[in-house]
């Protein structure tokens, strides 16, 4: 028997997604009469909310359960230990095989986390890797304080099945929240402070409502709601880029002009390998018809390196479509071999050296678009929203429309959207001048 916990932190690994399951499963525990430490070695109970993507990530769980444990034995304590996120969905009972920790929940299931912490704090190692048809959501307490910048998931799981990746797994097929629901979450999250809303899904643009219409249909009722000032979206598949989403870029002023559409690789061969379901070709295209809707639209993209049989002819076709597409910035990876994907049995592994050689070339190529568009900013008036306080006496933070990181001196607060004149470009983030307040 350990006596119930009263205080909790919960660190959120990976992506967005699980940065929004770690406010939620915070805002459950505060309901349950507990309080949040932003000290993980003080916490009674300790929620480690973890990503499988790639091997790294996953060691990384095993690493912190250990010094959690090794920081709290000095001060003669023992937290409990909670493993949410993809590790537990994908590992399950190995973790309480190989760490000492209380509980182990999924990404479905994580609702049930007091019920659980409760069970454990009187006995054994209590496990929830459920995936029930019946949606978390509804068992979630209502949204009550949050930043000017705020997640909202609207979308989970994958059915693509790229050959490398673990997302179909560990989240499950595709399902779509209800409008009316994503719709009183958001009204809550503008109640509770947000003048931006990221609406988030691991295959976003994917979203359908009960009469199959598309993101947009969404994109459109949330343009309603006042005091929200912008709607972003991510992450999004290239196949699932509809004309009424592109549509949406032109029509919808709140809907700011950035795109997350990760393309992987440059190959048709690698493409095809991965089960990309699209060609160089078709994404090339797709990038054009988005940009004659939008011109001045931000791109983003994720991409592997080193895919097994990636040959440097390959890898040659991934920097000439980088070149060719200009991205304002990019995330890329080198392939990480994952338990159970149809990709961790081909042959071809990419010797180490080539992959951190391909990765440094790529990423140079990133950088130096990103520093461009970056660069090309200067001297243009533009909307920030301000985020937060930055490191000098009236500095203050904020984001573009590009979802660049814009730094100006300002009385403004936390939450107001600001005119601002860029007035000097560094390759990872913008200085402005303050021109006009807006209303707040
Ligand atoms: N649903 C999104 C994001 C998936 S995970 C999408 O379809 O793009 C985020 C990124 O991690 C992926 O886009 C991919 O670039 C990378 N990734 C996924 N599995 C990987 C693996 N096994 N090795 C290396 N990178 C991987
Ligand atoms: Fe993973 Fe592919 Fe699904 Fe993205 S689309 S989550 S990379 S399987
Ligand atoms: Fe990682 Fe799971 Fe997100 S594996 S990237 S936390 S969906």
């Amino acid at each position: 028997m350990t006596p119930p916990p009263k205080t909790f932190h919960v660190k959120s690994f990976g992506c967005q997604m699980n940065v929004y399951d770690g406010e939620r499963m915070g805002e459950l525990m505060a309901a349950e009469g507990m309080t949040a430490t932003a000290d993980a070695d003080a916490a009674d109970l300790v929620v480690l909310n973890t990503c499988h993507i790639r091997e790294r990530a996953t060691e990384k769980v095993y690493s912190d359960i250990g010094r959690i444990r090794k920081n709290a034995r000095v001060q003669g304590r023992e937290p409990m230990i909670a493993v949410a996120g993809c590790v537990a969905q994908a590992e399950g009972a190995e973790i309480v095989a190989r760490a000492k920790v209380d509980v182990v929940v999924g990404p479905q299931a994580y609702h049930n986390l007091p019920g659980l912490v409760a069970r454990a704090a009187s006995g054994a190692p209590v496990l929830d890797t459920d995936m029930p048809a019946e949606s978390k959501f509804g068992a979630l307490p209502r949204r009550r304080r949050v930043g000017p910048s705020a997640f909202l998931t609207v979308q989970e799981g994958c059915d693509k099945f790229c050959t490398y990746c673990v997302v179909p797994y560990t989240r499950g097929a595709e399902v779509s929240r209800r409008m009316a629901a994503i719709v009183d979450e958001a009204k809550a999250l503008v109640d509770a402070g947000a003048r931006e809303i990221t609406l988030l899904g691991q295959n976003v643009n994917g979203w359908r409502d009960a009469d199959r219409n598309g993101l947009e249909a969404l994109i459109h009722a949330l343009d309603r709601i006042e005091g929200l000032a912008r709607i972003r979206y991510t992450t999004s598949h290239p196949n699932d880029m509809t004309d009424g989403l592109i549509e949406a870029h032109v029509s919808v002023e709140k809907l700011m002009p950035f795109l997350h559409l990760p393309v992987q690789a440059g190959s048709d061969r690698v493409l095809k390998a991965m089960n990309r379901s699209h060609t160089r070709d078709g994404y090339l295209r797709l990038i054009e018809r988005i940009r004659a809707a939008r011109p001045d639209i931000a791109l983003s993209g994720d991409f592997i390196v080193g895919f097994p049989g990636e040959t440097d002819a390959e890898f040659e076709e991934t920097l000439s479509l980088v070149d060719a597409v200009g991205y304002a910035q990019a995330f890329s990876f080198k392939y990480s071999p994952r338990p159970g994907t149809p990709a961790a049995a081909m042959d071809g592994a990419v010797p180490a050296q080539v992959m951190d050689e391909r990765l440094q070339r790529l990423q140079a190529a990133l950088n130096r678009d990103q520093a461009a568009f970056n660069a090309a900013s200067l001297g243009r008036t533009c909307t920030v929203l301000i985020e937060r306080k930055g490191k000098l006496p009236g500095q203050m933070l904020g984001k573009s429309p590009w979802l660049q990181s814009v730094h100006l001196m300002t009385d403004a607060g936390v939450g107001d959207l600001v005119e601002v004149e860029v007035v000097r470009a560094d390759p990872n983030s913008l200085a402005g001048v303050e021109r006009v307040r807006a209303a707040a």
